[in-house]
């Protein structure tokens, strides 16, 4: 098989949308990262998507809607679920709730509960209105890789095991969605950080909002895989540093800003004057770049534990990149 790429004209959106309400893959922008969507109540499809990304069926997938009806169609919500929805969707927040008996176990690994989200890309609404389904849709990657932000990334990861891509050129926000636990009411915490922060759900909800941390216990793996290690890993060996400095020697460096001067090789950087959103945006295409620079190992300069916002969810990638293996 090998993927082709559509330009989102109307003719291919109508197309698309038929081949994921017939049950087949398209991988898909949003606003986060590119997602690989399959008809998320059709297990044959699903199981498709977990075949395309070499994932472990453990590892349960995100429902894509179009809005908190749809998503109501598919889980219990509350209170807390609703307000936040208000607040952000559509938009980069996932909610985990307690799953209707409609939702196919493979979507929820066999568990109790679904995750949910609406997203703000307009071609993902659009096509989510032509096909009338929800999607179920995974970061359009091989599991454990980084994920994309352009359909050229989708090609180059799954091309050779997906039949279709559409290009809606690169995701404005660059890195996955929160996820938050509202499954136990009263207790919601952040299992995967995100472009909407704790502060900001914290400040709607008015509770306090916890953050699990890491893999480890055993609870908490099952109750989040992707919070295992190992993930959004470059092939190169990374190591997070406070001040990195190029020493060539086949060792790359990758910078929160761009260094005054010429660039020398083996040095990247991800934005022009510091701007977290800029950096956000850049950061898988430019550690994609320097992972196949043919460098020994990669240093990244870590962002001040200080900063606020999407800031937590960029070290959060960066340290499970540098996740030894
Ligand atoms: O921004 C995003 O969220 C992107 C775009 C495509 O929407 N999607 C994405 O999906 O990052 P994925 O599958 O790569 O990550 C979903 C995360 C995984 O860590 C998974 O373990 C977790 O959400 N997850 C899914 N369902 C869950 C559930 N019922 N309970 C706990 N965690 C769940
Ligand atoms: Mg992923």
């Amino acid at each position: 098989m090998k993927a082709r790429l559509h330009r989102p004209t109307p003719a291919a959106l109508r197309q698309l949308a038929s081949v994921l309400r017939d049950g087949g893959l398209v991988a898909i922008p949003t606003e986060t990262v590119y997602g690989l969507a399959a008809h998320a109540l059709d297990t044959k499809a699903c199981r498709a998507i977990f075949r395309a990304k070499g994932r472990p069926a453990h590892d349960p997938l995100i429902v894509h809607v179009l809005d908190l009806a749809h998503a109501e169609e598919l889980s219990d919500f509350n209170i807390a679920a609703r307000k936040l929805t208000r607040a952000f969707w559509p938009g980069p927040l996932t909610l985990v709730l307690p799953k209707k008996p409609c939702v196919p176990g493979i979507v929820t690994s066999g568990g109790p509960t679904v995750a949910l989200r609406s997203p703000a890309h307009p071609l993902a609404r659009r096509l989510l209105k032509l096909a009338g389904v929800p999607l179920a849709a995974p970061s359009a990657n091989p599991f454990t890789y980084i994920s994309p932000t352009t359909a050229e990334h989708v090609r180059q990861g799954l091309g050779s095991r997906i039949p279709h891509i559409l290009d809606g050129g690169p995701c404005p926000i660059g890195v996955e969605s929160a996820v938050l636990d509202l499954s136990r009411s009263g207790r919601p915490r952040i299992l995967r950080p995100g472009a909407i922060s704790a502060e900001q759900i914290a400040r709607v909800l008015k509770t306090k909002v916890t953050t699990v941390r890491r893999a480890g216990k055993k609870g908490v793996r099952l109750l989040a895989p992707g919070l295992l290690d190992k993930h959004y890993s470059p092939r190169t060996p990374l190591t997070m540093a406070d001040s990195p400095r190029a020493t060539g020697d086949g060792q790359a460096i990758i910078l929160l800003r761009k260094p005054a001067g010429n660039i020398l090789p083996g040095v990247y950087w991800l934005s022009r004057r510091g701007a977290l959103a800029e950096i956000a945006r850049n950061l898988y295409r430019v550690l994609r770049e320097a992972d196949a620079g043919g460098h020994r190992r990669i240093f990244v300069e870590k962002l001040p534990p200080t900063v606020g916002g999407i800031a937590a969810a960029i070290n959060d990638r960066l340290r499970r990149a540098a996740a030894k293996r």
